[in-house]
């Protein structure tokens, strides 16, 4: 099995990983011997602090060891195919995880790999992420709540994260500017889990009365091209103390990291009560991917 995007996740693989990532949180051992000898090679085409290093934790919590190799540093700034790597890779690795830029690529490489590949982010999806945010917001008691993704509602962040609320039973709010709308085939995925799912570009409408509101940047990493005009269009989408005041009292923020603060998040907001969830957030990163490295070898 791999996992390179939610939407091909089946709905029971999903919840099954993410409430064995609340169980491992729990237990909390950390030296533990599920995985030992098994090896996770992860390939890096951009940059990473919390998935590159929680994987790395995961792995090691659970006996097994971690490569990493960067594009830069391998053949593959050379020329060498995507399909070729994957066959190599595979002879030496138990587990290959990747981020890079096009999903296409990561496709590529799943096809040519014989061993589970996971989409590390790739400009379509985060999987990962998602199996992470939705453990926060389970943890905090508010998964049947209101949740609302409020910034580039078009990005991997948000497209993993609508379909995985959806199958919750969450009510999901995209909010975005009117011509940077989410992507259809994701808004439409996720209404046909039988979740009301509603785009709105109004964001004092939106986040009236959440019980969870969202955000991360607004130029992903590889649409550096387009700062200008998207700091501009979404100035008036920041999460900023004003706009929180209009969902639920407590309502808990959530953003992937890291944050552009001053942009899409105020430091009033991030440093605040209600943001403290972002920081169990990032170090469910650690068990959910624990909890996939169970799922993807153990059985
Ligand atoms: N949230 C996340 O994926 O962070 P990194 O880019 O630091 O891995
Ligand atoms: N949407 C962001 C997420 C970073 C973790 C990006 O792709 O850069």
């Amino acid at each position: 099995m791999n996992l390179l995007t939610i939407k091909d996740m089946p709905d029971d693989v999903m919840k099954e990983v993410i409430n064995k990532a609340i169980e491992l949180k729990k237990e909390g051992n950390r030296n533990r011997d599920d995985l030992e000898g098994k090896v996770l090679i992860s390939l890096y085409e951009k940059p990473s602090t919390r998935t590159r290093i929680s994987f790395e934790t995961a792995i090691y919590n659970l006996g097994g060891r971690s490569i990493v190799m960067d594009f830069k540093s391998s053949q593959i700034s050379r020329g060498e195919t995507m399909a070729d790597t994957a066959r190599v890779l595979s002879r030496y690795g138990h587990v290959v995880s990747a981020r890079l830029f096009r999903q296409t690529t990561l496709e590529e490489l799943a096809k040519s790999a014989s061993v589970p590949v996971i989409n590390a982010l790739t400009d379509l999806e985060h999987p990962c992420q998602a199996l992470a945010d939705m453990q926060t917001v389970i943890e905090y008691g508010k998964e049947k709540g209101k949740l609302v993704y409020i910034g580039d509602s078009a990005n991997n962040v948000a497209n993993s994260l609508m379909l995985a609320a959806a199958r919750y039973g969450m009510h999901v709010v995209l909010c975005s500017p009117s011509h940077f709308p989410p992507k259809d085939e994701y808004v439409e995925a996720a209404r046909k889990t039988g979740a009301k799912v509603d785009v709105e570009s109004d964001p004092k409408k939106a986040v009236a009365g959440a019980d969870v509101i969202y955000t991360d940047v607004w130029i992903s990493m590889g649409m550096e091209s387009q700062s200008e005009e998207r700091v501009k269009q979404f100035a008036p989408y920041q999460l900023n103390g004003e706009l929180l005041k209009l969902a639920k009292p407590d309502c808990i923020v959530l953003h992937c990291l890291p944050a552009h603060r001053g942009a899409e998040i105020t430091d009033e907001v991030l440093d605040g009560e209600n943001a403290k969830s972002v920081w169990d957030q990032a170090e469910n990163r650690m068990w959910a991917q624990e909890a996939l490295l169970l799922k993807l070898l153990k059985e």
